[in-house]
């Protein structure tokens, strides 16, 4: 049987099928489709210095192969999740990443610090990219404020740091360098690319919030030339996140670089899937010789020109 089993820094997963923060709320609502115990992780939706409403409705709209979304980071707010959720969660048998966003510095090292009090969290996820509130992104967009953050939040937390990052920039690259610099054990890439839907016939936009962010299939061969970009220039471990529906997809991320993957929209859909990708990833690395899912991070081959 291959290793499934995957090193970032200092976050060990026992594989690399994760799923992704604000798309399986905080796991009980999935208790009745999935086995937690046989998934890499569950990253929970981003939690908050306060509780938040989020954005007006309509908060999401289907786009070609894609869903565009603007919840505006709605969440119980950490203490409430600390309180009420986190000790669900570490029961679960599964690592649990925990998916933090801050408006400021501060906010990020205050949240970092006390889910730090839990041995248990396998690690921080920051959300330096939400394209739904203000100030969301800007964390992501500035390589300065990105490596402040993330180093920042390493003094105040010994948990194992990710950095969700942004590809609303130019260069994901210059960012996914300065997180890693400043300490960051891994990346995650991407969160969604901004977008809009409009009712042309009512001359208006049919998000409350106007723009939101897209995500599913639409995105991943964006995703998949970032997460291969990134993996060319950057040493860090990667994250791969982007429309990822089959084990193809699941294959396509590993070989151009990314360690582990997160499985986001398609839970909507098709909630067993993650499961299913675990065991279908044991099948096909069976298949193609592969002692471990190392075997094969990073080996696309660039035909000579
Ligand atoms: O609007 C939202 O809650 C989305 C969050 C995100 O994309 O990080």
């Amino acid at each position: 049987m291959p290793q499934l089993s995957v090193q970032l820094n200092r976050l060990k997963l026992a594989n690399p099928i994760l799923v992704a923060s604000g798309t399986f709320g905080y796991a009980r609502e999935m208790a009745a489709f999935v086995d937690f115990k046989q998934l890499g992780g569950i990253i929970p939706k981003t939690l908050t210095a306060a509780p938040r409403i989020g954005n007006p409705p309509p908060r999401t709209v289907e786009a070609s192969s894609g869903l565009l979304n603007s919840i505006g980071l709605d969440n119980d707010g950490i203490d409430a999740f600390l309180a009420k959720t986190l000790d669900y969660l570490l029961g679960l048998e599964t690592a649990i990443i925990v998916n933090i966003a801050g408006r400021n510095t501060e906010e990020f090292v205050q949240i970092a610090a006390k889910v730090g009090q839990h041995k248990q969290v396998a690690g921080l996820e920051l959300n330096i990219s939400c394209p739904n509130v203000s100030g969301g992104v800007d964390f992501g967009t500035d390589p300065r404020l990105a490596a402040e953050v993330v180093s920042q939040v390493r003094n105040a937390c010994d948990l194992p740091v990710i950095a969700k990052l942004t590809p609303n920039v130019t260069s994901v690259v210059e960012i996914a360098q300065a997180a890693a610099e400043a300490g960051a054990d891994a990346v995650s890439l991407v969160n969604t690319f901004q977008g809009m839907a409009i009712d042309w016939r009512r001359r208006k936009p049919i998000l409350g919030n106007v723009i939101g962010g897209l995500s599913g299939p639409a995105i991943k061969p964006l995703a998949l030339r970032i997460v291969w970009q990134v993996a060319q220039a950057v040493n860090v471990p990667i994250i791969g996140i982007g429309g990822i529906q089959s084990i193809d997809d699941v294959m396509e991320f590993l070989i151009a670089g990314a360690t582990a993957v997160q499985i986001g929209t398609a839970n909507f859909y098709n909630p067993g899937l993650a499961p299913q990708l675990v065991n279908e990833l044991t099948e096909i690395l069976t298949e193609q010789n592969c002692q471990s899912v190392g075997d094969i991070v990073g080996t696309l081959q660039i035909p000579a020109r």
